[in-house]
């Protein structure tokens, strides 16, 4: 088998073909892997079926260490036992249907505003990795933005006044716009954290937006004007040109660069449809 990459865009998102995500040790495809990550920011892998602990090991060996303080973690033991994979799936420890008050629901549903993991963390997501486990037959597609490409088509003077400004990200922040409050003993596990509003990254020295749902005002600005500036921003980078949606299929893999992307996943009547996938994110240091 060897490694192939299919652009669906000449520097966004690529399928991979050729290889066996939890069979891959071998040093030159894991990196061939980061490249191709470099290049295209999301790759999707297709017919791989891998347990927990392969999907974990593998995650570790792309990227180093893995994130454990999700938010989920903030309202509920991991389904799995194990912090390091996010359960992203609207079934509860007992793997029936979430009911719609059920407040662990609320981490499904903000799911599907634009947002990059664990912003509101420091250090943040770098890569994340989704299996797909259960499917339903109805359309519950992921869409994913590309933050290089809406960087670069911001006009100069844009450019400009953006440069060297800092956003806060919490998401106590992000949950409070639909509605949901943390209780003052969970905010103080959720502090929030400062970023850069643009990033370059360090392999290719692209620049990209950092944006997110969680992102709540900028950094020594009063917060109106700041609130305004990241909707313009995000209005900005999620047009249809810069973003790609994947519809799933079960054993889906498919790995996103939280540092050059944003994604948000499609509603669909999750009270009734079963949707099961894990995740794994990788800390964004070193
Ligand atoms: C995630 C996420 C979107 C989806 O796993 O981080 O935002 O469609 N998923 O499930
Ligand atoms: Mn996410």
């Amino acid at each position: 088998m060897t490694i192939a990459f299919h652009p669906v865009r000449p520097d966004f998102v690529a399928e991979v073909t050729g290889v066996k995500i939890r069979d891959t040790y071998d040093p030159e495809t894991l990196e061939a892997i980061r490249c191709g990550m470099d290049a295209y920011g999301v790759l999707i892998f297709r017919d791989q079926p891998m347990s927990a602990e392969e999907q974990i090991s593998f995650a570790q060996r792309l990227d180093g260490t893995l994130h454990t303080k999700t938010s989920v973690s903030v309202l509920a033991a991991n389904r799995f036992g194990n912090d390091a994979l996010t359960d992203i799936s609207n079934v509860n420890a007992d793997g029936e249907l979430l009911k719609s008050n059920e407040r662990l629901r609320i981490g499904h549903l903000s799911n599907r505003l634009w947002h990059t993991d664990a912003s509101f963390q420091d250090p943040a997501g770098r890569f994340s990795m989704l299996s797909a486990k259960v499917i339903p037959e109805v359309s519950t597609d992921t869409e994913y933005a590309d933050m290089c490409g809406a960087y670069d088509l911001l006009d100069e003077q844009a450019k400009e006044s953006i440069e060297g400004l800092r956003a806060h990200h919490s998401i106590v922040y992000s949950r409070h716009v639909l509605g949901f409050d943390f209780t003052d003993e969970e905010k103080e596990k959720l502090p929030g954290a400062a970023h850069p509003l643009v990033r370059t990254l360090p392999r290719s020295q692209r620049r990209a937006l950092y944006l997110a749902s969680h992102a709540s005002h900028i950094v020594d600005w009063p917060v109106a004007e700041g609130r305004l500036l990241l909707r313009d921003l995000i209005e900005h980078a999620t047009q249809p040109r810069f973003v790609y949606r994947h519809a799933w299929t079960p054993d889906d893999f498919v790995i996103w660069d939280n540092r050059k992307t944003m994604h948000r996943a499609s509603s669909f009547d999750d009270t009734k449809y079963r949707r099961e996938l894990r995740r794994t994110t990788t800390l964004d240091i070193d």
